[in-house]
């Protein structure tokens, strides 16, 4: 499996002639919406609206998105989850909705403290989706006290809940669809810890936050992923 590297931008940058400056090949860019129409290259949202079109003032439609070449999106992440509310039954909604109008979905997963919550956040934000439409999901274990903080995972730890991870999406779809669903790892990534994630920890991929905002960060972080 090809490393696959994704940049979340979160509310960043704060200017289209920033958000040029700071596109890195190699990587999904996922930036704020109002830049997906107007950068180049591989492109993620960070969030879409459980509905397909209507009255929802503010809300961005996935197939607005599909429209706009946009690849992937990113759902469930903890900042949505705990500052807007989100919960699993909205993400499932999500999620489904991404699938039905043609979009990858990057699936964020990870605890506050105990990892008995990977296991309800993969049931419930998965719940529905065909054997077939899991070709086009991917897992981002994220634990909640790595982001932004600085404390990334140990490669010990992201290596068990990787598998555990796999685990449960064995049981919950198969053996064989569960080995090739990619499990990307979030949470304080740099150019100096990234490339153990891959080679030792077993991620097949990285969401990185903060060091996508360098351009030479992220460059660092893709060439050690290979
Ligand atoms: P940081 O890399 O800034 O810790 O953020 C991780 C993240 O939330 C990516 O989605």
């Amino acid at each position: 499996m090809k490393p696959l590297i994704i940049a979340n931008w979160k509310m960043n940058p704060t200017s289209l002639a920033e958000a040029k400056k700071m596109i890195v090949k190699g990587a999904v860019i996922c930036p704020p919406f109002v830049y997906l129409g107007l950068l180049r290259g591989e492109l993620g949202a960070q969030n879409c609206s459980s509905e397909e079109k209507g009255a929802f003032t503010g809300e961005i439609s996935p197939l607005t998105l599909k429209d706009l070449k946009v690849k992937y999106v990113i759902l469930g992440h903890s900042e949505r989850r705990k500052l807007f509310s989100e919960t699993d039954e909205m993400i499932n909604k999500k999620v489904r909705r991404a699938l039905a109008s043609g979009l990858k979905v990057v699936l964020c997963v990870g605890e506050i403290d105990k990892k008995e919550v990977l296991k309800i956040q993969l049931e419930k934000g998965l719940e529905g989706v065909s054997r077939d439409e899991m070709s086009k999901v991917i897992i981002a274990y994220e634990p909640v006290w790595a982001i932004g903080t600085g404390k990334n995972c140990s490669v010990d730890e992201t290596m068990s809940s990787i598998i555990l991870i796999r685990q449960i999406l064995s049981n919950l779809f198969s053996r064989a669809i569960a080995d090739k669903i990619p499990i990307l790892y979030g949470g304080s990534v740099n150019s100096s810890n990234s490339g153990a994630y891959i080679k030792e920890a077993g991620a097949n991929g990285l969401l990185v936050g903060g060091a996508s905002l360098k351009p030479d960060e992220l460059s660092k972080i893709i060439k050690s992923s290979y």
